[in-house]
């Protein structure tokens, strides 16, 4: 338990919840893509998981807790780590690169755009009987909504601040596992490239396909 509240077990816990994260991503991913196989399909599957909602709600309420404790160990970390030595770094090297020290403020922009897509997306969802048009509602041109410009362009810019952040995530959380460098360097990299690299440009690729009237 006191192990838990340790620095290094406050650092695990951030590893493991955003490992778990990165997971739900790649799962809400393929969901999307459906976007791409036309409105039925796309209802039909927001259906099919309205059907089963008590499983949902129950998987809702561990991503949840899983977000909190990411959430608030980070803070926890970063305001031990500020209080150790006065704001500033003891040492400036070149180490500490610029996206980890930016670490908090991309995690509390994403934090924002998830706000907002919950409000959007998840609370309109949820007020929806079944025989709705689900698919309509995603590419609607309304503020909230990825067939409106200014909403699909916040979505990009917090879609890389997630890249970059899951970028900087992976390459310390094999170090926080203690993962020996040879490994880090080998199928782990390219595992790792999946999730900051391949699964956010695919979500980036569904927002420019509503756009440019592909997703329709
Ligand atoms: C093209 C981009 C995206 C689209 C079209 C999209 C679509 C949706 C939809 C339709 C829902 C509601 C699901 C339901 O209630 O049945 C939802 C929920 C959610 N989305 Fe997204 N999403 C996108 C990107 C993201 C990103 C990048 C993240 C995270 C960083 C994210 C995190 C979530 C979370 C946490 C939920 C609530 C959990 C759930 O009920 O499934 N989404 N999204």
């Amino acid at each position: 338990m006191k192990f838990l509240f340790s620095t290094i077990g406050q650092k695990v816990q951030i590893a493991v919840s955003g490992l778990l994260l990165a997971i739900f991503l790649l799962f809400h991913l393929f969901n999307n893509l459906v976007l791409f196989t036309g409105a039925d399909n796309f209802n039909n599957m927001v259906n099919f998981l309205k059907s089963i909602h008590v499983f949902i709600r129950i998987l809702e309420i561990g991503l949840l807790g899983i977000i909190l404790l990411h959430v608030i160990n980070a803070i926890s970390t970063t305001i031990k780590n500020k209080g150790s030595n006065n704001g500033a770094y003891a040492v400036t090297t070149n180490t500490a690169s610029w996206n980890s020290k930016t670490m908090i403020w991309s995690g509390i922009t994403i934090l924002f755009f998830f706000v907002i897509h919950l409000r959007y997306f998840w609370y309109t969802f949820q007020n929806m009987n079944t025989e709705s048009n689900f698919f309509n509602i995603v590419v609607q041109n309304e503020f909230g909504f990825l067939g409106h410009t200014p909403t699909a362009i916040f979505y990009v810019i917090a879609i890389i601040l997630i890249a970059m952040h899951l970028k900087h995530g992976f390459l310390s959380v094999f170090k926080t596992l203690g993962i020996p460098i040879k490994y880090r360097d080998s199928i782990i990299k390219y595992i790792a490239f999946l999730f900051w690299g391949i699964i956010p440009a695919g979500f980036i690729m569904i927002i420019i396909s509503i756009q440019m009237g592909v997703i329709k």
